[in-house]
């Protein structure tokens, strides 16, 4: 059995008229995955390309896309695929799309922080979002270029100087800090993964990601040095497989895996689901971050309601104190790199 995430769902007609979701094919999206021939965008191209929740998917990269077009259109699902390769191709990649998935950039090598990544991503990001900005200004943004911490703000600005900035349209992806925190409890309590939510909030690198292991669903509890184990194994899960493939890149299945997750949540807000809810990492005024991934409910308008911190113990309160100078000085490099030039 397909997890929830990417069974496909319908909105249909209820005695009262009101809608309710039930599985089958339904109304959905043009989808455009910036970075598609790369680790992660070939792998969440083709979960895209699987899902009735997407109509068109239009794949840009900088090289390749042309084959990884070619190679996903022979899959015998209902979706359009198009493939654009390079900055002439760019604005019409993004034509009449509704959710923009960027998984652009260079990843990680063994002893490089996420942070080391910016002098590279930080200008794709900016020249990605500035082409969004005009072209799709109304689309969902989900972005997964690290870093992430300050590629979002980085987007952010970028809309703002356009003039159409939405902040509930512009999502930081940390789905999969959820995902491997649901898949280390799971293991750790013999419990199925699929059964566990766990929020992490903060932001996505070491110690501003911050799992809420004291809200997990079902509940769980651990004596104090497991516990502090499980949330720092969270914390550094990047650096493990970072090691783990040894200079070969970061990790692409299980991100791809997450990326679809969210971006179905997206499609699935879009279509009037009710209910649809993520940790993002978006703007907030939750912290004294401008920037903070919580719990969101998600909406046709994108970001519907922030849910907040939740009840924090005394640990995650911890975890939340050392995260948040990290966290500002993160988002106001990715401020500073647009408009102090
Ligand atoms: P990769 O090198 O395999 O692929 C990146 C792709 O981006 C390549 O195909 C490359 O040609 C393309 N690209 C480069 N410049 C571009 C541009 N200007 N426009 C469009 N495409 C461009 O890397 P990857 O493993 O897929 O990782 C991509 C990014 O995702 C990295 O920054 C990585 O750190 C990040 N990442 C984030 C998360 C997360 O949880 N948010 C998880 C894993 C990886
Ligand atoms: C991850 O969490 O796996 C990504 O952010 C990639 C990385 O560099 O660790």
């Amino acid at each position: 059995m397909l997890p929830r995430f990417l069974r496909p769902t319908i909105t249909i007609a209820t005695q009262n008229g009101a809608k309710q979701l039930s599985t089958s094919s339904q109304r959905n999206a043009k989808v455009a995955v910036m970075g598609a021939s790369g680790g992660i965008g070939q792998p969440l191209s083709l979960l895209l390309k699987q899902s009735p929740l997407v109509t068109e998917l239009s794949l840009y990269d900088v090289v390749n896309t042309p084959g990884v077009a070619a190679d996903l259109s022979h899959i015998n699902t209902a979706s359009k695929v198009t493939g654009f390769t390079g900055p002439d191709e760019l604005k019409q990649s993004l034509k009449g799309v509704q959710v923009v998935v960027i998984p652009a950039g260079v990843p990680r090598k063994p002893g490089m922080s996420r942070d080391d990544l910016f002098n590279t991503n930080a200008s794709i990001v900016r020249d990605l979002a500035q082409a969004v900005a005009e072209v799709a200004p109304k689309a969902f943004v989900a972005i997964i270029s690290n870093p992430v911490n300050s590629t979002v703000p980085i987007a952010s600005e970028v809309f703002q100087k356009a003039g159409v900035y939405d902040p509930n349209r512009i999502f930081g992806v940390t789905t999969l800090d959820i995902v491997r925190a649901n898949a280390f409890i799971g293991e750790a309590k013999g419990l199925d993964p699929q059964k566990v939510s766990v929020p992490v909030i903060g932001g996505h690198s070491g110690i501003t990601i911050i799992p809420l292991i004291s809200q997990a669903t079902p509940s769980v509890s651990f004596p104090q040095d497991q516990l502090k184990a499980l949330t720092e194994r969270i914390q550094e899960a990047g650096t493990e497989v970072v090691k783990a493939k040894a200079g070969t890149g970061s990790a692409t299945l299980s991100m791809a895996y997450a990326g679809a997750r969210f971006a179905f949540s997206l499609i699935r807000a879009l279509n009037g689901e009710s209910n649809v809810v993520e940790c993002s990492y978006v703007r907030s005024n939750v912290t004294e971050a401008k920037y903070f991934s919580t719990p969101v409910v998600l909406g046709k308008n994108g970001v519907e309601k922030n849910l907040g911190l939740g009840k924090l113990s005394d640990f995650e309160s911890k975890l939340l104190a050392a995260a948040i100078p990290e966290l500002k000085k993160n988002i106001q490099k990715g401020e500073d790199f647009i408009n102090k030039k």
